[in-house]
C-alpha cells in the first residue's frame, strides 16, 4: 500500500509518496506566492494551494501510474500550516484570501481578547492567550474591517481543512490544528462553546474535529477522476504542520522534544499530560498522538537566513555564504530575528528586526553568523520557558529546510545545550502525515507505533563544554536587546 503525505506549507507545499514498511518513494514540492500587502499582513490565496496540491499529486504518482499500480494507493494525509483563516460562503466560494500565521494585522484584537474578555477567561476556556497569528483574533478583525465579508461566512477552515474539504467534501479539522485557533478548549478536545459567543460565530460554522489519524471520508468522484486515483483512497484528518512534524521525527509520548527550522521557528515538545504554562507564553496544545503539547513559536526562523541571503546579499548559495563562519561564540555582531513581529516569547506583533554591534571590521560572515545565532537565541528563549516549567528535554529532534545545515545545527547544539539528533529525512510535516495516513487506513495501530518503528537517528550533534560555556555568556547578553528595543516600533 502507499500513503500519500501534503505538507501545505507557506512558500511550497511538499508531497511525498510513502510504501508501508516507511520507504519514501518520492518527494515532489511546488510553490506559491505568498503576499504581504502591507508591512506585518501576511496572506495567500487557498485556491493556489489546490491547484498546487492537485498538479503535486499527479507528479507524484506518475510512476505508480506508469506501473499500473494507483491501485495500491490506500489514502492522503496533511500537515498544514497553522492558524490560517480560510473562509467560505454559501456556494462554498472562498470569500477572501486566506489570513496566515503571521500577520500581526490583529494586534487591537487580541489585546481585546488578552486585556477585556482576559487572559486567565482566555486560559481556562482553550488553555492559551490570543496572539495576533491566532484565528481567533483574525474572526475579530474581519468583523470590524470587513463587516459585509464577515455576514456571508458559512464555514470556517484551517488551510489543511480547506484542501481535505476540496479532495473529499468532508468539513473536518483534527485537534492539534484547531487548538491554534483559539476556539477550542484543548483540554477536552472539543469547541468552546463561550469562545464562539466571544468570537460572535456558531457551532454550524465550524468543522467537525477529528483525531489526526481518523478517516473523514474519501475521495471525490470528481477529484478521483483528475487525478486517476480509486475512488477509495481515504482521507485521514491529518495534523497542524508542527504536530505532523512531530510525528515524523517521533516526537510522541512524553518530554520528547523536536526543534524546526522552516519559515517559522518551533520548539515542540510532547507531553502525556494536559498542563498550561502560567504565563501562556508557550501553546499548550492537542498532541496528533492522541495526548498534548507544549510549543513556542519564532515567526521568523529559516525565513530570516532565507531574506539575507536572498533580498540582501542576493545569493541561493547559503551553504557557501556559511563556508567561512569559523570564531563560533565570538561574535560581536547580534541579530534581533523579528522580520514579522515575533510570536514566543514576547507576543509582539511591532517589533522588527535589527543588527547590532557592527563596527568598521564586521564582515559579512559575521552578519550571517549572526543571522542563523539570533534564530537559535530565539528558541532558547522558549525553550528558558519550559525549563521553567520543569520541562526539561536532554535532547532534541531537528527538522525543516534550515536543519539541512551542519553549522546551524552545531549552534542549536551549544546554544540550548542539548543533543540534537540527526534523523533518516528531515522531512517532518510531510512524512508524518503520511504516517498518519498509514495509521488511518489500519496498517498500523497507532501513531505512537508507527513513528517509533520507523523513525531512525542517524547521527547526534553533542553540545561542546567550551562552546557552551561561550555561547551562554552571548545568549545572556541577547536576551537584554528585546527589552532595550521593543518600545522603538510600537
Ligand atoms: C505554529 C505556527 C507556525 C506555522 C507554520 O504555531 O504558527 O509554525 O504552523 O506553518
Amino acid at each position: 500500500m502507499y500513503f500519500i503525505g501534503v505538507d501545505l506549507g507557506t512558500s511550497a507545499v511538499k508531497l511525498l509518496l510513502m510504501e508501508e514498511g516507511g520507504a519514501i518513494k518520492k518527494i515532489v514540492s511546488r510553490e506559491y506566492p505568498l503576499y504581504f500587502p502591507h508591512s506585518g499582513w501576511s496572506e495567500q490565496n487557498p485556491e493556489d494551494w489546490v491547484s498546487a496540491s492537485m498538479d503535486g499529486m499527479k507528479e507524484l504518482t506518475k510512476e505508480l501510474a506508469e506501473e499500473g499500480r494507483m491501485g495500491e494507493l490506500a489514502g492522503i494525509s496533511f500537515g498544514g500550516q497553522m492558524h490560517g483563516l480560510v473562509v467560505l460562503d454559501e456556494q462554498d466560494h472562498v470569500i477572501r484570501p486566506a489570513i496566515l500565521w503571521n500577520d500581526g494585522r490583529t494586534t487591537e484584537e487580541t489585546a481585546y481578547l488578552n486585556d477585556v474578555i482576559g487572559k486567565e477567561t482566555l486560559s481556562a476556556y482553550t488553555a492559551n492567550i490570543a496572539f495576533p497569528g491566532f484565528t481567533a483574533p483574525k474572526l475579530l478583525w474581519m468583523k470590524k474591517h470587513e463587516p459585509e465579508r464577515f455576514d456571508k461566512i458559512k464555514k470556517i477552515m484551517l488551510p489543511k481543512d480547506y484542501l481535505a474539504y476540496c479532495l473529499s467534501g468532508s468539513f473536518c479539522t483534527d485537534v492539534s490544528d484547531a487548538s491554534g485557533m483559539l476556539l477550542m478548549d484543548v483540554k477536552n478536545r472539543c469547541w468552546s462553546e463561550e469562545m464562539l459567543k466571544i468570537c460572535c460565530i456558531t457551532r454550524e460554522q465550524l468543522p467537525t474535529i477529528y483525531e489526526s489519524s481518523e478517516v473523514v471520508g474519501t475521495l471525490k468522484k470528481s477529484v478521483a477522476d483528475e487525478l486517476s486515483f480509486p475512488e477509495s483512497v481515504k482521507i485521514i484528518a491529518g495534523a497542524g504542520d508542527n504536530a505532523a512534524a512531530a510525528v515524523g521525527t517521533a516526537t510522541v509520548g512524553d518530554g520528547a522534544c523536536n526543534i524546526s527550522l522552516g519559515t517559522s521557528g518551533t520548539i515542540f515538545i510532547s507531553s502525556e499530560s494536559f498542563r498550561v504554562d502560567q504565563n501562556n507564553a508557550l501553546h499548550s496544545f492537542a498532541h496528533a498522538d492522541g495526548q498534548y503539547h507544549l510549543m513556542g513559536c519564532m515567526l521568523s526562523a529559516a525565513s530570516c537566513n532565507k531574506w539575507w541571503n536572498e533580498e540582501i546579499l542576493k545569493t541561493s548559495d547559503f551553504a557557501a555564504e556559511q563556508k567561512g563562519i569559523q570564531k563560533l561564540g565570538e561574535n560581536k555582531v547580534f541579530f534581533l530575528p523579528y522580520l514579522m513581529g515575533e510570536r514566543s516569547p514576547h507576543n509582539d506583533a511591532n517589533v522588527r528586526a535589527m543588527f547590532l554591534g557592527m563596527s568598521m571590521d564586521t564582515t559579512r560572515e559575521e552578519m550571517t553568523q549572526a543571522v542563523l545565532e539570533g534564530v537559535s537565541f530565539g528558541l532558547r528563549d522558549s525553550f528558558e520557558v519550559a525549563k521553567e516549567l520543569g520541562v526539561t528535554p536532554k535532547r532534541t529532534k531537528i527538522c525543516g529546510g534550515g536543519a539541512k545545515s551542519p553549522l546551524w545545527r552545531r549552534m542549536i547544539a551549544n546554544i540550548l545545550n542539548l543533543k540534537v539528533d540527526i534523523i533518516e529525512s528531515e522531512e517532518g510535516p510531510a512524512l508524518g502525515a503520511a504516517m498518519l495516513a498509514a495509521v488511518g487506513c489500519g496498517v498500523y495501530p497507532d501513531v505512537k507505533t508507527i513513528a517509533n518503528q520507523l523513525v531512525k537517528v542517524m547521527d547526534t550533534v553533542c553540545p561542546e563544554p567550551e562552546l557552551v560555556e561561550k555561547y551562554e555568556s552571548c545568549y545572556q547578553r541577547f536576551k537584554t536587546l528585546y527589552p532595550a528595543v521593543r518600545g522603538l516600533y510600537s
